[in-house]
């Protein structure tokens, strides 16, 4: 326990099959506690993580993805650093998507999402998801087990992400392949690149483009042409590009904390076979299951701010240029605010209090589509699959498990999931 004084949250593997423990020996010393580490405050208390979020005139989200990686690329100096982040801003990790905008880019490049995010286009969207979930499962369902990451979670959220942006379905296949959907380990967007021989997100950056090009010259009926025609909220026009990265963006955004999202569900219906019953028997459970399992396995691990002037959180003092790591995980496990938060409780009260989607101006706008990939996937896989288990095989058994779990500080989530079901004829007539 002791070593938790001096260990390296950012590179130190001990930490990543359960960070738990680590978690809340931090909140117990302080839950605004600076590491021995890269000059980093870590936050793992509810209250002051929610503290963080709803100041972004004291928070930048210029680090937001990479914390204090890689450093600063200027001295700190002056009481306000908002001048220096301006004049850098282009030599940061992602700089020219939202994550990392502040005010008021920031409030310009999230309004071209509302053209997409509308009541109308989620209903078709999730008309899109129960077919594809069907699609999905019918790849696999025969074989009465499957790699649960490569062969639905990843390829679903990646294809609904498509549907969204209404990306044709001919060209669906090929945005599978390009973003690895179906290879365990690939993954998009600034967290890691893998390699496919291009970068993924330049690769949708010139899909895009052109697609709106496209939409620009020769108006259809059609969501990338009201995508091509967004407006700011000042009646300018964007250029090509912001459209475009506003748009891919969502693919590194979407595409594995949902995917992770889906894993994380599914691993708690093989492991906890009454919480499987009783979906089962009451399907009005699912979406408090999904919420359960967003607190309890929280996607994204670190989300991180800094600090543009001294400040003090939870009674801490910030110095300036302090990076200030919020872990949501360990926020939605502050005893403080959760009743025995280790554990999975299906009926759990306060659930939507956890910030697994963040809070503030730049908490998630995907989670609403997020939560129905959840609750539409836990329908149709219960729908179709009986007897849900983790294969024994690949992960041993019920009292010794070996999962694996993706090697980095920024997300949590499994790397595989094998599991065993007995497979079940459709439903007629199919949704
Ligand atoms: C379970 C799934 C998801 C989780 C846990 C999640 C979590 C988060 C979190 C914590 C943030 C805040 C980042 C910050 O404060 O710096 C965020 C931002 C964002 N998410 Fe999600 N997300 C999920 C799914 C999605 C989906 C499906 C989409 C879209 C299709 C999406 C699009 C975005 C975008 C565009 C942002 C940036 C918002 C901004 O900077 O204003 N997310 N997400």
């Amino acid at each position: 326990m002791s070593n938790f004084d001096s260990i390296d949250f950012f590179t130190d593997q001990s930490l990543v099959p359960d960070p738990h423990p680590y978690f809340d020996y931090l909140r117990s010393q302080n839950p605004v506690l600076r590491l021995p580490h890269h000059n980093v405050v870590a936050v793992t208390g509810w209250e002051e993580a929610n503290a963080v979020y709803k100041d972004p005139e004291t928070f930048s989200n210029i680090v937001a993805l990479g914390g204090p990686f890689p450093p600063l690329p200027f001295e700190i100096e002056g009481d306000d650093l908002t001048p220096l982040i301006d004049a850098h801003r282009s030599q940061f990790p992602m700089f020219e998507h939202m994550v990392t905008m502040d005010p008021p880019d920031h409030t310009r490049a999230r309004s071209i999402l509302s053209r997409l995010l509308t009541p109308s286009r989620l209903k078709e969207n999730e008309e899109f998801m129960w077919r594809l979930a069907d699609r999905q499962l019918e790849e696999f369902l025969d074989n009465g087990e499957c790699e649960f990451i490569s062969e639905y979670s990843k390829p679903f959220a990646t294809l609904v992400i498509a549907d969204l942006l209404g990306v044709p379905e001919e060209d669906h296949k090929q945005f599978r392949t390009v973003l690895g959907a179906d290879r365990p380990g690939a993954r998009v967007g600034a967290l890691d690149l893998e390699s496919v021989g291009i970068n993924p997100l330049e690769w949708l950056d010139d899909k895009f483009c052109s697609y709106i090009e496209d939409r620009r010259s020769a108006p259809r009926d059609d969501v990338l042409t009201s995508l091509a025609t967004a407006k700011y909220p000042d009646g300018s026009t964007p250029d090509v590009i912001e459209v475009s990265r506003s748009a891919t963006f969502l693919f590194a955004a979407g595409q594995e904390t949902t995917a992770k999202l889906l894993s994380a569900a599914l691993q708690a219906l093989g492991d906890r076979p009454e919480i499987q019953r009783q979906l089962r028997e009451d399907r009005s459970l699912i979406p408090n299951f999904i919420e359960e399992s967003l607190r309890m396995e929280s996607p994204v691990k670190s989300d991180s701010r800094l600090a543009r002037r001294a400040t003090t959180v939870g009674g801490v003092d910030i110095p300036i240029g302090t990076v200030v790591m919020v872990l949501p995980g360990a926020a939605n496990r502050d005893p403080r605010r959760f009743d025995s938060p280790h554990e999975f409780q299906l009926d759990r009260k306060n659930v939507r209090e956890h910030m697994a989607f963040a809070r503030g101006v730049h908490s998630c706008p995907g989670a609403p589509l997020a939560r129905v990939e959840g609750r539409v996937s836990i329908e149709r896989i219960l729908d179709r699959m009986s007897d849900i288990a983790i294969s024994e095989t690949q992960h041993g058994p019920a009292d010794g498990r070996r999962y694996t779990f993706e090697p980095t500080y920024i997300l949590r989530g499994l790397s595989d999931l094998h599991l065993t079901f007995t497979p079940r004829p459709a439903l007629e007539p199919a949704r």
